[in-house]
């Protein structure tokens, strides 16, 4: 064990109160009947987000690291247990929605409770794990914000009224903004010496509680990648568009098999929240955390909640490809992590910026949308899962899922890294999930 800084101890105090605080200032909008919804299998009632974001902190810090710690209530352990099969049986996630008992001002009380008990142990001194793991269980707040933000998007969109979440906030753009044309930025990695070799990932300091990161982001390794360009830009709505309106979705040469088939057997027709809309001009409208938006008023910001089928049909329509979380990751290390995140308010992509630069940049490495890459989501060489059940946390879902990168416009800054691997399904369309495209060689 470590002798812990008192600074170390100070600052996860400060970040603590400043992410627990963010996750329920998000809720101020929403009504008690709002934070039961459950409107598709892959999202929770924002209700159980807010109590089990608290038993991540009672069940693997308070539990183990605080003194003569009582449970709120011994019936959490289990209720609120997401996927930690480890730790025991739990409910089946479908069910999140029929959870009206405990009620709200139970689960408030929880989140309060919880608070309460990190702050004596905060006080108390705590030794390198516990810090290490209250670090974790901010992160996980943080990611579950980002679901909460998504999965009441779905939620509202669902209800036949489609509310808003926030009728009254900025629009996510104005029609005087169009975004630059795409260009093209080469990249040769590697030095002369070793061509193409370059060092992925992180290994953090083990001396150090300052520098969090995933085990799935470990252990920095080299690899080996060839010269390539990447898009100044994220793809637009109005270019994806135009692939919609080349017939994208009818024409099988462009779609992976289990795309084509997961894409016929859906419906799908246009990115999740595109309603056809007579009245306007591109004949969509999009549902936003805003309401509905004309598509073409939003035409020129990045396309968004497309699967990985979607994005990889869209690269091939034109004549180009994902880029592997490799090439993204050389490229976003180079950059500062600055862009439209979920403080900026926006709640939605925006639209790139017509920087002037020449030679062109690369933009919009961070927030406005997750970037599908090509990368099937694996264990780096040397990987190691957490001890213990927390080794469920990321290692258990490597396999068939495709890796995004970069944060959304509502990833908490504080929360999104140029080595962060996000993961879902190649199906998945409800998360902010769009594209930039790549291409072989360097010019
Ligand atoms: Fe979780």
């Amino acid at each position: 064990m470590l002798t812990q800084q008192p600074t170390t101890t100070a600052s996860l105090l400060t970040r603590f109160r400043a992410v627990r605080s963010a996750t329920m200032s998000f809720c101020q909008p929403l009504t008690p009947e709002d934070l039961m919804v459950q409107s598709c299998p892959e999202a929770s009632p924002v209700k159980w987000h807010l109590a089990h974001t608290s038993w991540f902190f009672e069940t693997f810090i308070l539990s183990e690291f605080l003194t003569a710690y009582e449970p709120f209530n011994p019936e959490f352990r289990w209720l609120f247990n997401s996927y930690y099969k480890s730790l025991g049986e739990m409910p089946e996630k479908k069910l999140r929605a029929s959870f009206s008992r405990p009620p709200l001002d139970q689960i408030l009380a929880y989140r309060c409770y919880v608070d309460a008990a990190i702050e004596r142990l905060l006080e108390q001194t705590p030794d390198e794990e516990a810090l290490r793991r209250i670090a974790l269980g901010l992160e996980h707040e943080q990611q579950h914000l980002e679901l909460i933000a998504t999965d009441i998007k779905h939620a509202l969109f669902t209800n036949p009224l489609h509310p808003a979440y926030i009728a009254s906030a900025a629009s996510p753009t104005s029609q005087e903004n169009i975004a630059p044309p795409l260009d093209w930025v080469s990249f040769t990695p590697g030095l002369p010496s070793h061509p193409g070799i370059v060092d992925i990932g992180i290994t953090p300091d083990p001396a150090s509680l300052e520098t969090f990161a995933f085990d799935n982001e470990t252990p920095r390794h080299p690899v080996y990648i060839a010269p390539f360009q990447l898009g100044s830009r994220l793809t637009t709505c109005a270019e994806y568009l135009a692939f919609i309106d080349e017939g994208g979705y009818t024409r099988p040469e462009f779609w992976l098999s289990e795309g084509w088939d997961t894409m016929r057997s859906e419906g799908w027709q246009a990115p999740l929240y595109w309603h056809p809309d007579t009245a306007t001009k591109s004949g969509w409208s999009v549902y936003t955390l805003h309401g509905f938006r004309s598509l073409d008023e939003l035409s020129e910001t990045p396309v968004c909640h497309l699967s990985f089928f979607e994005a990889d049909a869209f690269a091939r329509w034109a004549g180009h490809r994902l880029p592997t979380e490799f090439e993204w990751e050389f490229v976003a290390a180079q950059q500062p992590i600055a862009g439209n995140m979920l403080e900026s308010e926006h709640l939605h992509p925006t639209v790139a910026s017509n920087t002037g630069d020449n030679p062109p940049q690369v933009q919009q490495l961070f927030g406005d949308v997750w970037e599908w890459t090509q990368s099937p989501y694996t264990g780096y060489p040397g990987y190691k899962p957490l001890p213990g059940a927390l080794g469920e946390y990321n290692g258990k879902f490597m396999s068939s899922q495709v890796v995004l990168r970069g944060g959304s416009c509502v990833t908490p800054q504080t929360h999104i890294r140029a080595t962060y691997r996000n993961f879902f399904s190649p199906g998945t369309r409800w998360q902010f999930s769009g594209l930039r495209l790549a291409r072989d060689g360097a010019s």
